[in-house]
């Protein structure tokens, strides 16, 4: 295929090639008849296919097709099978709905709850979120659909999109916001790439070179082509260059004229073009090999979606209530009961093949039990506490009242970010008056993100995180209510209890067209450990119908080289009376390190199920990376010797069996000293040292002050001035002690860094 890619590269005009690198309509690329090259069909994208009929317009409804849970539901679920699974269910709509290329997953952080798009998002934290895309990448693509890993890169928040400048230093770049997006084009070879809208460090994503040449092909070897998010190219040439090979959407006659008239005019390196030409139609070709058309089994799907929904959902709060044990009767209150709310609003918005109404999967599960219903909200931002006197007679008069709370769209969407943390005035209230009736009160929350609960989290007896659960969600909250299912998911990121308190806050949204990072590497429970704040519920937290032991934790080796990495086993069993699912964590931490480091970073993760009594072992491996962090002088990810931690977890809070370990890093590394460098970085560079005090000897011989050793600078400078004197450059020391050198302090530190360099 390469050749002949080669050879038809050759016999295009360059206005079919500037044509290819242009969308024909929203949807597709070009089609050039002349040579049988077909156009290219995508589509969003990430929890669902979104075809519409008419691929000219912008608005159409589209094709029915399974709405799956969204993003924070499908990672809630830390099941990187599961989401393989939903990632060939995906590929097979696709297929019948003559969909080449699925526009997801999203991989962007979460790094504040705010973020309106969260819901499309799986974690705050990048090691999760990588693991599970490649899950679902390689789930979407095994079956010959490709994939669009976005948005590509530091689209982390709605507000100014466009063009908001992300200012990130580069090792929260490289270990934070990057870090899912390489696990993912390094493990699982996404067909395409899209380019976020806003700018990086200055520069529009859609004409970052660093980021689009030469770290995701350069440095990860990422093969496919990159697409723009629809409408982020401004400058096509800047773009082309910098490594955008597919401008969405089209048409734009005008820029695929400028393409031609900037290879005319010598501009543009015709090869340039060739190269982009070439990545599309490698796609182009490969899509064209898996055939199109057919059908594809709906109702499979749809229970699919329901066992991904109740795997996704997160049990935050129960005092025993649940399962419900056959109540006489039950309120249910809320408008999302019989309204269900399942998805986000944008461009992620599915037309569902068939929606589960939460009340009627009640129903059909309560056996006898005599069911009421009041929408206890309105669809709007009113008041009206007619809904509430009319919930709280029905919670009275009941023996259970279940709360369906649906955060509404115009609090969290793609293209604005939320406001603050809380539900509506109103649905607080309503939660609040009908807990004071009816201790049995069961809530049940969908939303995209992370809520705050302060004001009502003592009232009801359960709360039930049920996200936006995709169209089957409705049964999967009776399935768990009713004990059919066994609740096993876990927080894929952290519940705040006040919006003050969050990572963000004091740089979030940032101003006058830039948002800073200012916490760095410090997101989500890197925050929150290192503050030592509390939170209403950590990441990786959800309780289950049953409860679990860990035992008997092991290392294979308890000294390490960091290119051998480790393996780490335990014993997990399950002590409680019902089958569940448990999700294992491994924690790293450093326990000393040159540069700052997070208290502990999630680096390896298992789902294990388990029946009563049983006990099986999980086994975790850690590699490499699991150990080193990016440094931004060596730009590279490099180890330092020493301990770590490892630490076995139910959550983030929760850490179970602990290990000590000791790597050794193979790693030679250049030396960083510099005219700059202090005392202290001298004395602490094993080179350096041994170059500095030979030459501090030297000195003291020939008379200067005694400075000979590091108790001679003690007693040359005293006790208290030897710390200020170890933090100042050798060139400002040597400056003072300027009679007794030959050579001028700058000559003479010039002849130290040579003389090291030779080393
Ligand atoms: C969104 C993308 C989406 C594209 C096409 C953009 O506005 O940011 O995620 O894939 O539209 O609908």
């Amino acid at each position: 295929m390469t050749n002949q890619i080669q050879t038809l590269i050759t016999q295009m005009t360059l206005a079919e090639k500037a044509a290819l690198c242009t969308g024909d309509s929203r949807w597709t690329t070009t089609e050039v008849e002349r040579l049988d090259i077909p156009q290219l069909l995508v589509s969003d994208g990430p929890h669902g296919v979104r075809r519409v009929a008419d691929i000219h317009s912008l608005a159409q409804k589209s094709e029915p097709a399974t709405c799956f849970p969204t993003a924070s539901s499908l990672a809630a679920t830390w099941d990187v099978d599961l989401l393989y699974e939903v990632g060939q269910a995906l590929a097979e709509e696709a297929i019948a709905l003559e969909v080449d290329v699925l526009l997801g997953p999203g991989v962007n952080m979460k790094r504040t709850p705010l973020c309106g798009r969260n819901f499309e998002y799986f974690s705050e934290d990048p090691f999760l979120a990588g693991a599970l895309a490649v899950g679902f990448i390689n789930g979407v693509q095994s079956k010959g659909v490709g994939t669009s890993l976005k948005h590509f890169a530091a689209n982390n928040q709605e507000f100014e999109r466009f063009s908001i400048n992300a200012k990130i230093d580069e090792r929260a770049l490289r270990e934070i916001y990057l870090a899912a997006f390489e696990t993912a084009v390094t493990k699982a070879k996404p067909w395409t790439v899209m380019c976020a809208y806003n700018k990086v460090n200055g520069t529009y994503a859609s004409e970052h070179q660093r980021l689009l040449t030469d770290i995701l092909r350069d440095e990860w070897g990422f093969e496919g082509f990159v697409v723009s998010d629809w409408g982020a190219v401004h400058n096509r040439l800047a773009s082309l260059q910098g490594g955008l090979d597919l401008e969405m959407p089209g048409p734009k006659e005008a820029r695929v004229q400028a393409v031609i008239n900037a290879v005319n005019n010598g501009e543009l390196d015709e090869a340039l073009l060739d190269e982009a030409v070439r990545r599309i139609l490698q796609i182009v070709f490969k899509a064209a090999e898996t055939p199109k058309g057919g059908s594809f089994d709906v109702a499979a799907h749809h229970a699919l979606a329901r066992k991904v929904a109740a795997a996704g959902m997160v049990l935050l709060k129960n005092n025993g209530i649940l399962p419900l044990q056959n109540p006489e009767s039950i309120a249910v209150i809320g408008r999302s009961a019989q309204e269900p709310h399942f998805q986000g609003g944008g461009s992620s918005h599915i037309n569902p093949t068939q929606v589960d109404n939460p009340y009627q999967e009640l129903q059909k599960l309560a056996g006898p039990a005599g069911l009421t219903y009041a929408a206890g909200y309105p669809t709007d931002d009113t008041f009206q506490q007619e809904l509430i006197d009319e919930a709280v007679v029905l919670a009275q008069a009941s023996s259970v009242a279940l709360l369906y709370i649906a955060l509404p769209s115009f609090k969290e969407s793609e293209g604005y970010d939320r406001p603050d943390l809380d539900l509506t005035k109103q649905q607080v209230a309503l939660i609040q008056a009908v807990t004071a009736v009816q201790p049995n009160t069961i809530v049940i929350l969908n939303n995209g993100s992370a809520v705050a609960m302060s004001a009502w989290i003592d009232g009801p007896a359960a709360i039930l995180e049920a996200w936006m659960m995709g169209q089957a969600g409705g049964g999967a909250i009776a399935d768990i209510l009713f004990g059919h299912t066994n609740p096993g998911g876990k927080l894929a990121e952290t519940f705040p209890l006040k919006l003050s308190d969050t990572p963000a806050h004091l740089n979030f949204p940032g101003e006058n067209g830039v948002v800073r990072y200012g916490e760095g590497l410090f997101i989500g429970y890197r925050y929150y450990d290192a503050r030592e704040q509390a939170v209403l519920f950590p990441f990786g937290y959800g309780l289950g119908y049953t409860t679990f032991a860990y035992s008997n934790m092991q290392v294979s080796a308890s000294t390490f080289q960091d290119v051998d990495g480790l393996t780490v086993t335990v014993d997990v069993t399950n002590t409680g009376l019902v089958a569940g699912q448990e999700i294992v964590q491994l924690y790293v931490h450093d326990q000393e390190s040159r540069l700052v480091r997070p208290t502990k970073e999630l680096k390896g993760f298992a789902k294990v199920a388990l029946q009563p009594g049983e006990t099986k072992t999980v086994t975790i491996s850690l590699a490499y990376r699991a150990f080193a962090y990016y440094h931004p002088a060596y730009q590279q990810w490099i180890t330092d010797n020493g301990q770590f931690d490892l630490l076995i977890g139910a959550s983030a809070a929760d850490i179970r069996c602990t290990a000590v370990v000791t790597m050794q890093s193979t790693l030679t590394l250049p030396t960083l000293l510099n005219r700059d460098s202090t005392i202290r970085t001298w004395l602490d560079d094993p080179l350096g040292h041994g170059i500095l005090l030979p030459f501090f000897q030297k000195l003291q011989a020939q008379g200067a002050g005694l400075i000979g050793s590091e108790d001679g600078l003690r007693e040359r400078y005293g006790e208290n001035s030897m710390a200020l004197v170890m933090d100042m450059p050798l060139l400002s020391v040597l400056h003072s002690e300027e009679n007794s050198l030959s050579l001028s302090p700058e000559e003479t530190v010039n002849n130290l860094l040579q003389q090291l360099h030779r080393s």
